[in-house]
């Protein structure tokens, strides 16, 4: 492991070794207090963030590391000098590169000429760290990932092709429920469908909201990503049927309620389900921090 573009980086037994390294960071703190000593990083930001830059800064402290934040105050990435001279740069500085970028050839790009290890912390096309984030609370959740049932509702996005390409590693049975017009990269799902196929699972896509029966989680994300200028006028009556809420949740026996935030209320999901008994939300922001620094560790030893 080299880089984290992609979770299709990662074989299954890579994707579960992180998982698993991060749960012993979680529960053993103290023994990873110096695993990135004399590390620094390096974060470039092309778009807002919290949860991934908060997390990743604390992350890299908590690990004796160190990390140098950069937002635009350059200009986008490649502006002001190219995207190969800049990773050429940093790299004779930093240990690593953690970049969320508004395309996802600028990832690749910096990974290609930077000598160091790149970190996709978004892009239009993943989120890898969102999604390993993920599958660790769900095995918290569930108490194992095997036979895991997930689905996602609503616009087809980074964030989709992620837990996409994460269930079918690990052989769950993912479900997407989209408008027409509306369904993930076709690239990402037949990467998804392959992988599925080799693990054991299974990848279904539907626009019928009522594939949501029986599955353990419900996953949404924005309706508009970054990046992305349609206006929720235009898509909201489309949409309204696809928003998360409490009787969607009890018609189809569903339990747990996922979303990577920022989370529009009242929009893709109800104020009643992210505040409700089975919102994993803030469960999900903490394991950010976990499975990130399972994968700094990783890449940096
Ligand atoms: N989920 C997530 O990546 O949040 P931020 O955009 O706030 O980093
Ligand atoms: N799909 C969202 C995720 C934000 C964390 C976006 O790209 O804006």
């Amino acid at each position: 492991m080299k880089h984290l573009l992609s979770l299709k980086d990662l074989s299954q037994s890579q994707l579960l070794a992180l998982l698993e390294l991060a749960l012993k960071i979680k529960a053993n703190p103290a023994e990873y207090r110096h695993a990135l000593d004399g590390k620094n990083v390096v974060m470039l930001f092309e778009k807002p963030s919290l949860r991934t830059r908060v997390s990743f800064d604390i992350g890299i402290n908590k690990l004796g590391g160190h990390c140098v934040y950069m937002d635009q105050q350059n200009g986008a990435l490649g502006k002001r000098e190219s995207v190969r001279d800049f990773a050429g740069n940093i790299s004779q500085w930093a240990d690593a590169i953690v970049a969320r970028t508004f395309s996802h050839v600028t990832v690749e790009e910096l990974a290609e000429y930077a000598t160091v290890p790149v970190v996709n912390a978004l892009s239009d096309l993943y989120h890898p760290c969102q999604v390993l984030a993920d599958l660790l609370t769900l095995k918290e959740v569930l108490g194992s990932l095997q036979g895991l049932k997930l689905a996602y509702i609503g616009d087809g996005n980074n964030v989709t092709n992620s837990l996409m390409l994460g269930a079918a590693i690990v052989g769950a049975q993912m479900t997407v429920i989209c408008p027409e017009g509306h369904f993930p990269d076709g690239f990402a799902v037949t990467q998804a469908q392959q992988l599925a196929a080799v693990h054991g699972g299974s990848l279904l896509l539907t626009p019928d909201v009522s594939a949501l029966e029986g599955v353990d989680a419900v996953y949404t994300d924005t309706w508009i990503s970054m990046g992305d200028s349609t206006k929720l006028s235009d898509i909201a009556a489309k949409f309204a049927q696809y928003q998360v809420s409490k009787e969607l949740m009890e018609k189809y026996k569903v339990k747990s309620f996922m979303h990577c935030l920022p989370a529009h209320r009242g929009v893709e999901v109800t104020d009643e389900v992210m505040d409700g008994e089975g919102s994993l939300i803030l469960q999900q922001a903490q394991n950010r921090m976990h499975a990130q620094n399972a994968v700094l560790v990783t890449l940096l030893n």
